[in-house]
């Protein structure tokens, strides 16, 4: 396999395979909040439909951030995708994506560390970027999870 670019920051395995699981959390992510965009029913399923699509698709951008990150530091991005539940109701949506979220959020966390101890500065800052926006998500599937 050809590289086009040579990394300046070299980076263990055990944070590759981190961006990896990241990678499989978020396509994982991605389909879940899509299909259930595609699924919602009900007047208050209608209501809140955008917000499944809007955030299916962040989740996808997130995963090609994350994917070209990581073949930057010489890895292969993974085509496997984390276990998807998307429920048969709003209420259990919002109760699996919450999860999603949170999951998201406990593996970001890590990664921040791990990057910090390896002094890849700039993996560190990508993930707290994403890391904020995976709150702004969680922060809004909580919120319309009072409301159904
Ligand atoms: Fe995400
Ligand atoms: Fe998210």
């Amino acid at each position: 396999m050809t590289r086009k670019l040579k990394p300046t920051a070299k980076v263990s395995d055990e944070l590759k395979k981190m961006l990896n699981d990241a990678i499989a959390i978020e396509i994982a992510a991605s389909v879940q909040y899509m299909w259930q965009y595609v699924q919602v029913i009900g007047t208050k399923g209608v209501a809140v439909a955008g917000k499944f699509k809007e955030t299916a698709i962040a989740e996808m951008k997130q995963a090609e951030e994350l994917a070209e990150r990581l073949w930057y530091l010489n890895g292969v991005p993974t085509t496997q995708l984390a276990p998807i539940k998307a429920g048969e109701n709003l209420k259990e949506f919002l109760e699996f994506d919450t999860k999603m979220e949170e999951e998201g959020i406990r593996l970001y966390k890590k990664i921040i560390d791990q990057a910090q101890k390896e002094g890849d500065v700039t993996t560190a800052f990508l993930i707290k970027e994403i890391l904020e926006v995976e709150e702004e998500h969680h922060d809004l599937f909580t919120t319309m999870l009072e409301e159904v």
